[in-house]
């Protein structure tokens, strides 16, 4: 997979040199390629920001130096790749998105400062690229570059050969809909804190059940709305006895609160 990383601040991204990630980058699994954006300026300042039409707080990305960048890059193939846009106002990254674009052959993370970048970018941008604003949350960084650590993180991860044993990513947080499960590791006793009994004995469908009782109240308890978003049809007997006792039901096809109320005799 390639993937293309235009930004300010270049040196942010020497994360991405390090552990799982740089290693699937020497070994040519994944090929990022970091760009400076101010190398596509002119003046003497290499200017990438001016102030607002309009008014208001803050500077505005310069529509040049972005059209200049990014259409080298899309020049350089001969497909259409996917321009992701870090931006507060995108729609929500998950890991499901992770999974879908971990499949696409190159991806182009464009890295925003200051109150944003020209709108007319996106526009131009449109006639190269499919451009997809996404934000990692419901909360404000100093730039998309923390971000696109991140969302290169979560999709290089799944991307096949990157994680040596791709067992794990199987059973993880969000692969199933579900938080995961507590793990524990030697010693069996620690400090009076004792590992469940059940991870001890070797059973192995007994250790699958609890696990999977586990998943679902940290779930019910952490993320309910995780839970209010499961298909039901995935649920079997324990499952739903589970949710029950966590204050879930089933209506119409649809896991939904149980009501609270006087309790029943
Ligand atoms: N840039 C600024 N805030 C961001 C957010 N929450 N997600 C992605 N990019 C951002």
């Amino acid at each position: 997979m390639r993937i293309d990383v235009v930004s300010i601040f270049p040196e942010y991204l020497q994360a991405l040199d390090i552990s799982l990630i740089g290693k699937a980058r020497r070994e040519g699994l994944l090929d990022v390629r970091v760009h400076d954006l101010r190398e596509h300026t002119h003046d003497r300042h290499r200017t990438v920001d001016d102030t607002p039409y309009g008014g208001g707080a803050g500077m505005v990305m310069k529509p040049e130096p972005w059209a200049a960048a990014l259409g080298s890059i899309a020049g350089t193939g001969d497909h259409r790749p996917l321009l992701l846009v870090p931006s507060p106002a995108g729609d929500v990254f998950t890991q499901a998105m992770a999974a879908e674009l971990s499949t696409r052959e190159h991806l182009v993370f464009a890295c925003g400062r200051y109150e944003g970048i020209d709108e007319r970018v996106y526009d131009f941008a449109a006639e190269h690229y499919e451009v997809r604003p996404v934000s990692l949350g419901d909360y404000v960084l100093n730039g998309g570059e923390v971000a696109v650590l991140a969302m290169v993180e979560a999709i290089g991860r799944l991307v096949p050969g990157v994680v040596g044993n791709p067992e794990s990513l199987i059973e993880e947080s969000h692969s199933d809909g579900l938080l995961e499960y507590p793990v524990y590791t030697k010693p069996a006793s620690w400090g009076g804190r004792e590992v469940p009994e059940v991870l001890l004995n070797g059973n192995h469908g007994k250790i699958a059940r609890a696990r999977r009782l586990w998943q679902l109240e940290r779930t019910a308890q952490r993320r309910p709305d995780l839970i209010r978003a499961l298909d039901p049809a995935t649920l079997n007997r324990h499952d739903r006895d589970a949710l029950w006792h966590a204050g879930f039901m089933i209506e119409d096809g649809r896991i939904v609160d149980k009501p609270v109320g006087p309790t029943e005799e």
